[in-house]
């Protein structure tokens, strides 16, 4: 294996040696990857092909900036292509040649012109529509009905990812195209992931204790090459179409008169393209999207511009991969320099101390930003930076600015590396880095103040109580002055009416509001009550889980108990059985339940509040009350959530695996292991159809009533 030059330390590489190791692994383990699944002819162990994969997995964990768009750890495992099939595109996928400048953009258009021997007098009419920074897809259409999607592969061969884009909803990928359709038919367009999406898909994955995204175009192609096309459903992908492959059929004459055709027959298409006729009209369109781009709900990282006459683009044809009758106008990322005055910490709710970037304010991307993050001790050594460095920060998007590099050369003399704290700024506490963890965790929990009232403030925001007029000043306040230091104190301010009326900025009518506030919030759902408690790993949709699965607060308490204290406990069995619960959410969940002061404050705040049963569904005449059902491979008469909550409602438990315990297994096209494993246990497995046939007589009975 040609491995042995690169035995560096992955934690002693510079950015620059980090970057070429990248790019020469992805192209060693593609090459293995086609000699073992396409040759059937492997040249090394899977031994050294797993080294390989690890050393590419832990450099980009090390310098998540570098990751390359055709990034192995972006395939699926190490059985990567084998889970796909193969597609020969039919017409190959191609890429575009890059302009960077004003200057770049009218030699373009002047070698069309040259090429085509126009006069003076003749205008090239130039389609102008935003690079969108996703994946790039082929869907083919055969009399109007989808019958395959292939990812761009590398533009002559990609992957078959049909039953991954079967999940997408119709308004993205419709199945069925009618009107004027021809027989055959590719549609070509990016997948991407909208911003928001993208956000909450990071904070669904963080709660989950799972891999967070670095960018949604990450995400998007993390979501859809995926052999479990459940995930793909559970995700929101989104398609903009901008070309096409193979066509029989006749074609209009224009580039934009496709698009049009494309959005007739129900694709979706960029609203922001237009049509230019000069370079100066392009140089404002380009000007006006750059200016819009930061406000946009999906990245984008330029303008194609095309033109616009198919007879011409036919005439004008290929230089190598790339069209002579198109080009992709770049825009600058989003960059800009500044001085570090200071690395300060901020110590999380959960402790955990992240350094922050104290900068001197700077505009980017129209944006004045005076903090960085800098994330953790292994980021500022990676950086290598000191205070009163001049750095190089950059926005992307809606991402919280980063540090990106260091000006070397503009570092003050006598400047010294940074020394991250081993305690904690805020209590003094030892800090802890955990085996495994990027974190340094404050050991003090609630004795530290920073953790203490970032759990209060965390305790009454919007989707946990919910108490009006507990702003985090308040809390603050009331944590320093020893009014309120526990959870339950909160409720204990009732106590303290006559003072909060004379106390500065309050007033009888606002300690009224909150008093009422208070005595509203004293009843609350089990859901609620276990996210307001800020355990770690513990977001909205896990609360909601363990609710539902625990139905009262008592049942919860007593089962989390004998969780933390039995090793291998069947309650812990049960739980990461659930469905999205894993262990990062039991280990939590014991972690704070072995804190006999977590115990003491949770029974003090229970003694104060009246924490609401989860009704069990009537299901008196279901016929899947009680069964535990697993749901796997594609659905498609409703999504997975969708099946997911109808089969709750029914009184049964979904969950995530095969086990003795499960009831029925309903295995959609693309059902794998989960189905393989049903059959060996013997357990009932079930058509979509069948299912639905199963539970149609509860439902209609329930409606019934
Ligand atoms: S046209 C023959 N239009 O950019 C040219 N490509 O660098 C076909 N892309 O692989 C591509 N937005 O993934 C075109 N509006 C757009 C695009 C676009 C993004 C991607 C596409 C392609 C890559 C080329």
């Amino acid at each position: 294996m040609s491995s042995g030059g690169h035995q560096v330390a992955v934690d002693d590489l510079s950015p620059l040696d980090a970057a070429e190791e990248l790019r020469y692994l992805a192209a060693e383990i593609l090459r293995h990857d086609q000699a073992y699944h396409q040759n059937d002819a492997p040249e090394i162990s899977d031994g050294e092909y797993d080294a390989l994969r690890q050393r590419n997995d832990a450099i980009e964990a090390l310098f998540p900036h570098l990751i390359r768009p055709d990034s192995p750890s972006g395939r699926v495992g190490s059985t990567v292509a084998s889970g796909f099939g193969k597609v020969v595109h039919a017409k190959p996928m191609l890429s575009l040649g890059n302009a960077f400048s004003e200057h770049d953009v009218s030699e373009f258009l002047d070698r069309i012109r040259r090429f085509l021997g126009l006069g003076a007098g003749e205008v090239v009419e130039i389609a102008a529509e935003p690079k969108i920074d996703g994946l790039s897809i082929s869907l083919r259409y055969e009399n109007g009905v989808f019958v395959q999607a292939a990812t761009r592969g590398d533009g002559s061969t990609g992957e078959n990812v049909t039953q991954n884009v079967m999940t997408f909803d119709d308004r993205q990928v419709p199945k069925m195209i009618s009107g004027d359709v021809p027989e055959v038919l590719e549609v070509r367009g990016e997948i991407f992931m909208n911003k928001s999406d993208f956000a909450s898909l990071n904070a669904r994955q963080e709660e989950r204790g799972r891999k967070v995204f670095a960018n949604p175009r990450n995400a998007a192609a993390g979501s859809l090459r995926q052999l479990d096309t459940t995930v793909t459903a559970e995700r929101t992908l989104q398609l903009f179409a901008y070309a096409w492959g193979e066509i029989e059929g006749a074609l209009p004459a224009k580039h934009t008169e496709v698009l049009e055709r494309f959005e007739q027959w129900g694709f979706v298409t960029n609203p922001l393209a237009r049509v230019c006729s000069s370079v100066d009209e392009i140089m404002s369109l380009y000007q006006e999207i750059g200016e819009a781009r930061a406000g946009l709900d999906y990245d984008i990282d330029g303008i194609v511009y095309k033109v616009n006459r198919l007879d011409w683009q036919q005439r004008l044809g290929f230089v190598s991969r790339a069209p002579r009758w198109a080009i992709a106008h770049k825009f600058p990322a989003e960059k800009a320099q500044t001085v570090l005055h200071e690395i300060s910490i901020q110590v999380g709710r959960t402790g955990s101390l992240t350094p922050v970037a104290n900068l001197e304010p700077v505009t980017v991307g129209g944006v004045v930003v005076s903090r960085a993050t800098l994330h953790n001790q292994d980021e500022i050594q990676r950086l290598d930076v000191h205070e009163g460095d001049t750095v190089v920060i950059q926005r992307a998007g809606d991402v919280i600015p980063q540090v990106i590099s260091v000006v070397m050369d503009k570092r003050p003399e006598h400047s010294m590396p940074f020394e991250f704290p081993d305690t904690c700024p805020i209590c003094g506490s030892k800090a802890v880095r955990e085996d495994g963890e990027v974190a340094w965790r404050c050991s003090g929990g609630l004795v530290c103040r920073a953790q203490a009232v970032e759990t209060l403030k965390h305790f009454v925001s919007r989707d946990a109580f919910d108490i009006e007029g507990l702003g985090g000043k308040h809390i603050e306040a009331f944590h320093d002055e020893g009014i309120v230091k526990s959870l339950a104190d909160i409720f204990r301010l009732a106590n303290h009416y006559d003072s909060l009326v004379e106390r500065e900025g309050w007033g009888q009518k606002s300690a009224d509001n909150l008093m009422a506030a208070l005595a509203a919030r004293r009843s609350v759902s089990l859901d609620r009550f276990i996210y307001a408690l800020g355990i770690r790993h513990i977001g909205q949709s896990t609360a909601k889980l363990l609710a539902r699965h625990f139905g009262s607060v008592d049942v919860w308490r007593s089962a989390m108990e004998e969780m933390s204290g039995v090793i291998g406990s069947e309650v812990r069995q049960d739980l990461v059985g659930l469905d999205t619960i894993g262990d990062a959410v039991a280990d939590a969940l014991s972690a704070f339940f072995r804190e006999s002061h977590n115990v003491e404050a949770l029974d003090d705040l229970i003694a104060q509040l009246d924490v609401q049963d989860v009704a069990p569904p009537d299901t008196s005449a279901s016929p899947i009350a009680s069964k535990t059902v697993v749901f796997t491979g594609t659905l498609e008469q409703m999504s997975r959530s969708e099946a997911k909550a109808r089969a709750e409602s029914l009184g049964a438990k979904v969950v995530g695996s095969v086990s003795k315990k499960t009831d029925y297994v309903v295995a959609g096209p693309g059902a794998g292991s989960k189905a393989k494993k049903a059959e060996e246990l013997g357990i009932e497995l079930l058509s979509e159809d069948a299912w639905l046939k199963l539970i149609e007589g509860g439902q209609a009975r329930e409606t019934d009533r």
